[in-house]
């Protein structure tokens, strides 16, 4: 019989019963739950509204739930309603009469607004170290590939000189970002709700602060209204995810590419590809690839728990419970992707000489060719136009800039040197892009270490 029972005559319907419930996904909240309730009976004895001896019984009790659960001696009832339900029904038929006390001055609307932003607490911490792990390691790998040339692109076209490592550093930023997000998120996260009730708060004299405080939060709700039913920091989450997995999704989007054979700039090491059923030959990147669908799947629960909220008058509506399995299949998915990238990514082998090898070929030291004129008194436009008709001498003549004579710049415009042949040079380019935030060395080494000091 459902605790409600008192109002109805009938028995639920199976199926009402079934499509209502939320124990099947919102178990995982147990511990959360039961140390809700641990605090409540503290603070409902401590203000004199149950005895002492009924809080030491509650508290018990709810303890010897938790180690049943934990070592499997009891097993989650498919037939409860919720995670709420189930245990404090689980704790009267354990304790009796101090069991149905424990509801006193709180509803399941601020217990479930209570257990959720516990819960995500928690799991927010655990994203933002695994984020911190993944960024170690790219901050690692870049610091083995300081001078390993590559083209960078614009447009998918070679573009201009930069290096590994300083590619790899550009989504360190973008994950430092993530990190940033995520302690704003959980700010917003960190405020207690408990004490709103259904929705009205409640006449008896409550100390929230105290409740607050037993269970870790900074801050307590200003609005019993708006403390059972705002969601916006679970929807902050599912777009702090969001952003993350699409940070993900472009990085695997890349490593897909560059352990393609028309790039070869990486391989993949053996334990973190798969093969093909027909093809012998293949070695898939099949964890980027699913990282790449995986994303698709996050940015839904987004839209899904924003469209959720998006018609629901205050306060609590059922509608609200549709927030889990949301938010649970977004956590759980990043960190399995931020997990498995992790290693991935550790282990993949750097193909230098072929990076450096399309480095040289697509002219992407036109720039600083044309920057060659300019120090020579050429205005940068006619610069630009003078570079521009040597590039297309050297494809029609299968040659690189590097390898034209001098005779051949010299007839383009006499201005040109022996000296041009150092400024051209790849690796110069790049070190003379010693602008902060530029891929020269000495900038990004800068980098590496004073993020590696901060993370390590
Ligand atoms: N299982 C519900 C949820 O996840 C708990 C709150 C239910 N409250 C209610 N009055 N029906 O949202």
């Amino acid at each position: 019989m459902p605790m409600w029972e008192g109002r109805f005559s009938k028995q639920i319907d199976k199926r009402t019963n079934d499509f209502n419930s939320s124990i099947r996904f919102d178990h995982v909240m147990y511990k959360e739950d039961i140390k809700g309730s641990i605090a409540h009976a503290k603070m409902l004895s401590k203000q004199g509204i149950i005895l002492k001896e009924d809080e030491e019984k509650i508290i018990k009790g709810l303890n010897s739930i938790l180690k049943d659960i934990e070592n499997h001696v009891l097993e989650f009832d498919p037939n409860a309603e919720d995670i709420h339900m189930f245990i404090e029904a689980e704790l009267t038929k354990r304790i009796g009469q101090s069991g149905k006390k424990l509801h006193t001055a709180r509803s399941r609307n601020d217990q479930v607004a209570l257990d959720i932003r516990m819960y995500l607490k928690n799991q927010i911490l655990i994203i933002k170290q695994n984020l911190i792990d993944f960024i170690i390691t790219l901050l690692n790998k870049a610091k083995e590939n300081t001078e390993t040339i590559m083209p960078g692109y614009t447009h998918m076209q070679r573009a201009q000189p930069i290096t590994f490592a300083h590619h790899l550093m550009a989504y360190v930023e973008m994950f430092k970002r993530d990190l940033e997000r995520l302690s704003e998120t959980y700010g917003r996260t960190d405020i207690c709700p408990i004490g709103s009730c259904a929705l009205a708060g409640t006449t008896y004299n409550l100390d929230r602060l105290f409740e607050a405080k037993e269970l870790g939060f900074s801050k307590i709700t200003n609005n019993s209204l708006d403390g059972v039913s705002d969601r916006d920091f679970i929807i902050e989450l599912l777009s702090d995810i969001s952003i993350i997995m699409m940070h993900l999704s472009r990085l695997s989007e890349e490593i897909i590419l560059w352990s393609s054979w028309e790039f070869k700039f990486i391989e993949l090491d053996d334990s973190f590809s798969t093969g093909s059923s027909i093809m012998p030959q293949k070695k898939n990147p099949d964890i980027t690839e699913l990282i790449r669908g995986k994303t698709g799947r996050v940015y839904g629960s987004l839209i899904s728990l924003l469209t959720v909220m998006k018609g629901t008058p205050l306060a609590y509506n059922k509608d609200m419970q549709e927030d889990k399995e949301s938010i649970f299949d977004a956590v759980n998915t990043v960190n399995l992707c931020l997990t498995t990238i992790n290693p991935m990514v550790a282990t993949m082998k750097v193909l230098k000489e072929n990076m450096k090898k399309a480095a040289e070929k697509g002219f992407i030291n036109a720039t600083d060719c044309a920057d060659y004129l300019v120090e020579k008194g050429i205005p940068f436009r006619d610069a630009y136009k003078i570079v521009g008709n040597i590039v297309k001498y050297c494809i029609e003549n299968d040659k690189t800039l590097e390898s034209l004579d001098l005779s051949i710049y010299k007839h383009f415009i006499p201005s040109f040197d022996n000296d041009i042949y150092s400024h051209i040079n790849l690796i110069n380019c790049v070190n003379k892009r010693n602008v902060i935030g530029g891929p020269a060395k000495e900038q990004v080494e800068k980098q590496i270490m004073s993020n590696l000091a901060k993370l390590t």
